[in-house]
C-alpha cells in the first residue's frame, strides 16, 4: 500500500535568492493572506470531493517561505485537511522555515497549530557566504533558529548548500562538522545547482561565478558521505540524510511514488482518480492561481492521465535516488513493466546501477551524478514483466 499526503505551496518570500528557481515571488505591497487561505480551503474541498476517502500520512508546507504565513492560517489549513480526510495517527506535518528571528518566534504557535516538524533553510554557517547567497539571515541567527527548532519540535531538519564557488574540501569539512554538531536526526545537503534564468546563471555565463568542476564536486560529495555516515546520518536519498527511522515521511512518499494532492500556486499532484493515476499541475502565478480557484474551485491547469509507461518512468526517476532502491515488484505492479536484464547488467558493469536487495535496484555512486541519463537508459529498456528479473 502506498502512502497519501498533501503538499501546500506558499509562493512568497521576503526576497528572492539569486540561485533559486522555485516558484517564489516577492510582494512589496503585502499579501492578502485571508484570501489565499480561503482559496486553499476551496482547492482542498475540490480535490477531496474528486479523490474521495483516504488516510493522510503527511502534510508538507513548502515554498517559497511558508514560515511567512501566520500560525492561524497554517492551523486552519491543517484543520481543513483533517475535515476532508482521516489523519493517520502520528501523521507528519512539516513546515519549511527561514531561520530569521521573527520566524523562529512563531515556532511555538506553529506547533500549537498542528505542525510537528520544521525544515530550516540554513544554507551556510558563514556570514560572507550567506551574503553572497543573498540570504537575509546571519550565521548566528541560523544557530539560534536551530536552537528554537530543537526546543520546540521533537523532529527538525535543516538544509545546507555546498559545492559553492571557491569552497575547498577543508572549508566544507569545517562547515559540515559545525552542522553535525547542531543537527537533529535529519539533514539535507544540496550541491549548488546553477538553475537557468537565475541571476547566478547570468553570473556563471559571464565567467563571474565559478562552481567546482565535476572532480572537485565529487570530492565534496565523498566528504559528505563519509562525515554523515560517521555521525549516524547516512544518505537515504542523494541529498537527504537521516538516522534510521527518521527519514522525512513526505520525502519518502514522493520517492516511493505515493499519492499526493498539491494545493497552492505551482503545486504538483499525483492522484488516483477513477482508478487511474493522474499528474496535476497548477497555475504558477499566485494572483492568477487565486482568481482561477475563486472562479472554478481549483487552480489546476493540466490534469493528465498517465500511461503505464509514463508511470514506470516516473517511478524509476524517483526510486533510483533512494538508498533503499527501487522495488522491481512495485514497478511491475505500477506499470506492468520491468527493465530488461541485459540493460541492467550493462549499467551495473558501467558502475551506474547496483543491486541493493534481491529485487531492488539503485543508482550506484557514479550513476547518482548522471541520474537522468541512467533513468533514460533503464526506461528505454522496459519490457512486459512476465518473468522475474534476474538478480545479481
Ligand atoms: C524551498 S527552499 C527552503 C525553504 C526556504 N525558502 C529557504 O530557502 O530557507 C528549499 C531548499 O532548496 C535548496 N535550494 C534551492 N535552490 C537551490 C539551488 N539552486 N541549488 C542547490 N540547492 C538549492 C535550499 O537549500 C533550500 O533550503
Ligand atoms: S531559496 Fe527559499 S528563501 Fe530563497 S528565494 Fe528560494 S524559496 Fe525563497
Amino acid at each position: 500500500m502506498t502512502e497519501f499526503g498533501i503538499y501546500v505551496h506558499w509562493p512568497f518570500c521576503a526576497s528572492k535568492c539569486p540561485y533559486c528557481d522555485f516558484n517564489s515571488h516577492v510582494r512589496a505591497g503585502g499579501i492578502d493572506e485571508a484570501r489565499f487561505l480561503a482559496a486553499y480551503q476551496r482547492e482542498l474541498a475540490h480535490w477531496a470531493a474528486l479523490r474521495g476517502k483516504a488516510t493522510v500520512h503527511s502534510v508538507f508546507f513548502g515554498g517559497g517561505t511558508p514560515s511567512l504565513m501566520s500560525a492561524t492560517t497554517v492551523g486552519t489549513v491543517i484543520d481543513t485537511i483533517a475535515r476532508h480526510w482521516r489523519m493517520a495517527p502520528h501523521a507528519e506535518v512539516t513546515l519549511e522555515a527561514n531561520p530569521s528571528s521573527v520566524e523562529a518566534a512563531r515556532f511555538r504557535d506553529y506547533r500549537a497549530a498542528g505542525v510537528n516538524r520544521v525544515s530550516l533553510g540554513v544554507q551556510s554557517f558563514d556570514d560572507a557566504q550567506l551574503k553572497s547567497l543573498g540570504r537575509l539571515h546571519s550565521a548566528s541567527e541560523a544557530k539560534a533558529g536551530i536552537a528554537v527548532a530543537r526546543e520546540t519540535f521533537e523532529r527538525f531538519s535543516f538544509d545546507l548548500i555546498y559545492a559553492r564557488p571557491r569552497q575547498t574540501p577543508q572549508d566544507w569539512r569545517r562547515e559540515l562538522g559545525q552542522a553535525l554538531s547542531l543537527v537533529g536526526r535529519h539533514l539535507s545537503l544540496y550541491q549548488l545547482t546553477i538553475e537557468p534564468e537565475t541571476p547566478f546563471a547570468q553570473l556563471h555565463a559571464a565567467g563571474k561565478l565559478a562552481v567546482p568542476d565535476p572532480d572537485a564536486a565529487l570530492a565534496l560529495y565523498e566528504i559528505t558521505q563519509e562525515m554523515t555516515e560517521q555521525a549516524g546520518l547516512p544518505a537515504y536519498e542523494i541529498s537527504n540524510h537521516a538516522a534510521p527511522g527518521e527519514e522525512s515521511r513526505h520525502n519518502l512518499l514522493y520517492w516511493r511514488y505515493g499519492e499526493y494532492v498539491g494545493v497552492g500556486a505551482g503545486a504538483h499532484g499525483r492522484l488516483v482518480l477513477d482508478g487511474q493515476r493522474h499528474a496535476i499541475a497548477t497555475e504558477r502565478q499566485p494572483e492568477r492561481w487565486l482568481e482561477r480557484v475563486e472562479k472554478t474551485g481549483h487552480g489546476a491547469v493540466e490534469i493528465t492521465q498517465l500511461s503505464e509507461a509514463e508511470q514506470a518512468d516516473e517511478a524509476l526517476l524517483m526510486g533510483l535516488r533512494l538508498a533503499e532502491g527501487l522495488d522491481l515488484d512495485r514497478l511491475a505492479a505500477i506499470g506492468g513493466l520491468t527493465p530488461a536484464a541485459q540493460r541492467i547488467d550493462e549499467l551495473i558493469g558501467l558502475g551506474l546501477l547496483e543491486w541493493c536487495g534481491p529485487r531492488r535496484l539503485r543508482a550506484a555512486r557514479d550513476g547518482r551524478f548522471v541520474l537522468n541519463e541512467v533513468v533514460l537508459q533503464v526506461a528505454s529498456a522496459l519490457e512486459p514483466a512476465r518473468r522475474p528479473a534476474r538478480v545479481g
